[in-house]
């Protein structure tokens, strides 16, 4: 194989969520602008679903054993999992013999932390594997912490603050929910776990985060064994530095945004002050019951903000009846970064998803978190406590967060001196997050060192 990055093929195996798919699909737009040839192998049921658009990635797919249905259509997760090994392992080795056979060799695997299996295909075949985490350094080390029995389950109640190497003193909040609660969802806790047991076989480990963000972490992380590259922001440069017009969002949206709604949005943005807006969303999954709904809708009509809701058509029907807002506006899905980007929008309330929150401070927005689930706690401690960009909820003892607490953390972050601190943090995040996307940046340098790598392994 040459020399160029042009010679080199690179398969990037996503895991089948929103919060997975999206900063995959990203690093491949940055493969592929530097000239390595990507194909990015998702399951079938998300291609025939979404039918991802053309461009300068090539697509192909791999089964998870439910091609009609996808996740829906398992008992549960155990299911899935153990079905997804299963036929994925097969469809990815048959994938890799097609483009063999086709004359255009694939060279190294990419593959979502998530999928482990991905790792024994590939050294089958003799590939470069790398391992992509899409959660940040810090919420990687508590797994692996776990892992390596640093930190055992269940964490008895005398045992807080939990202090690790290179993290904060953590509090039970502070922990991702799977480890705080283990018997809530054993199985997730599974599979998180499970991104480290094979770690050592692969070439790299990739994260999607920034070194500046992290650098504690991020060093801690690189312990571990292979060799670590930080290569976020995922997020098209574009939004954050509106001249680079080429990187835009590689669109595949597994909610549908109506053009109709996007544009209206749009409109709606522009006749808006400057930061007098507040964008919220609790991403693709987390689910409010329905009391916490009736908190945050009069949480937000009681702050007399402009705010647009986001609030998924499988959500809607826990919205109070009738629920109209004068100065809201209720999406069930959204351009995120081209709202985020936009000058009216003054804070994110967010459930502090890691893309969220990863986009939320490289677009300089300041937030109110209010974690839901898995690695979402841990970055809303983050948010509150090490970035310093916004607050994050206090839950009742009901574990329902009531309409005053929602009101004051709103005020908090748009309204006072807190607020210009907070925004001042918040533009100097942005900044370092634009730096390491620069030309000589981390996360650029990054990139380019890991398609180095991958060419010296090969030649
Ligand atoms: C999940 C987990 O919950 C998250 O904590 C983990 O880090 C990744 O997997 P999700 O809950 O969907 O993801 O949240 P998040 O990580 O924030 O990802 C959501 C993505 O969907 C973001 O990239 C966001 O820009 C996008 N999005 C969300 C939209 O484009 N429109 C929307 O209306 C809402």
């Amino acid at each position: 194989m040459g020399s160029e990055p042009k010679n080199l093929h690179v398969l990037v195996l996503t895991y089948p969520t929103q919060g997975h798919v999206n900063p995959m699909l990203q690093f491949c737009k940055s493969l592929a602008s530097k000239g390595v040839t990507t194909t990015v192998a998702v399951t079938a049921f998300i291609f025939n679903t979404f039918k991802p658009h053309d461009g300068s990635i090539h697509w192909d797919t791999i089964s998870d054993g439910f091609d009609d249905g996808g996740f829906a259509a398992a008992t549960g997760i155990e299911h899935y999992l153990e079905t997804f090994k299963a036929a994925g392992s097969r469809t990815l080795t048959e994938l890799i013999q097609r483009h063999r056979d086709s004359g255009r060799p694939i060279d190294a695997i990419v593959y979502d932390a998530l999928m482990p299996w991905a790792l024994d295909v590939a050294k089958g075949f003799g590939l470069v594997a790398a391992t992509f985490f899409t959660m940040p350094c810090s919420v990687n080390l508590i797994y692996y912490y776990v892992d390596k029995g640093l930190l055992r389950l269940p964490v008895a109640e005398g045992s807080y603050p939990v202090c690790l190497p290179s993290l904060p003193p953590l509090m039970p909040p502070d922990m991702p929910s799977f480890i705080y609660v283990p018997d809530s969802y054993p199985q997730y806790l599974y599979l998180l776990l499970n991104q480290m047991p094979n770690i050592q076989g692969a070439d790299y480990i990739l994260v999607n985060s920034v070194r500046e963000f992290e650098p504690l972490e991020t060093d801690e992380m690189s312990k571990i064994g292979p060799k670590l590259l930080t290569i976020g922001p995922t997020i098209p440069s574009f939004y954050i530095d509106k001249n680079n017009v080429n990187d835009k969002k590689y669109e595949l949206d597994l909610f549908t945004i109506e053009p109709k709604e996007a544009s209206s949005t749009r409109t709606w943005l522009k006749t808006k002050p400057k930061s007098s807006v507040i964008y919220v969303s609790f991403g693709s999954m987390a689910k409010l019951n329905t009391t916490q709904m009736a908190e945050l809708a009069a949480g937000l009509i009681e702050s007399n903000y402009y705010f647009i809701w986001v609030v998924r058509a499988s959500e809607e029907e826990k919205l109070p009846k009738g629920f109209a807002p004068e100065k809201g506006l209720i999406l069930r899905w959204s351009s995120q970064l081209e709202v985020l980007s936009s000058e009216a929008i003054g804070s994110f309330f967010t459930h502090s998803g890691w893309n969220s929150t990863l986009e939320s401070l490289c677009l300089g927005v300041p937030m109110v978190a209010m974690p839901q689930w898995t690695d979402q706690p841990t970055t809303g401690k983050y948010v509150a406590d090490v970035w310093k960009v916004g607050v994050r909820v206090k839950v009742g003892e009901d574990g329902i967060v009531r309409k005053e607490e929602i009101k004051a953390c709103i005020e908090a972050v748009m309204e006072g001196d807190r607020a210009i601190e907070f925004k001042q943090n918040a533009l100097k995040w942005k900044q370092l997050g634009l730096e390491a996307l620069q030309q000589g940046g981390s996360s650029s340098n990054h990139i380019e060192e890991f398609i180095a790598g991958v060419m010296d392994k090969i030649a």
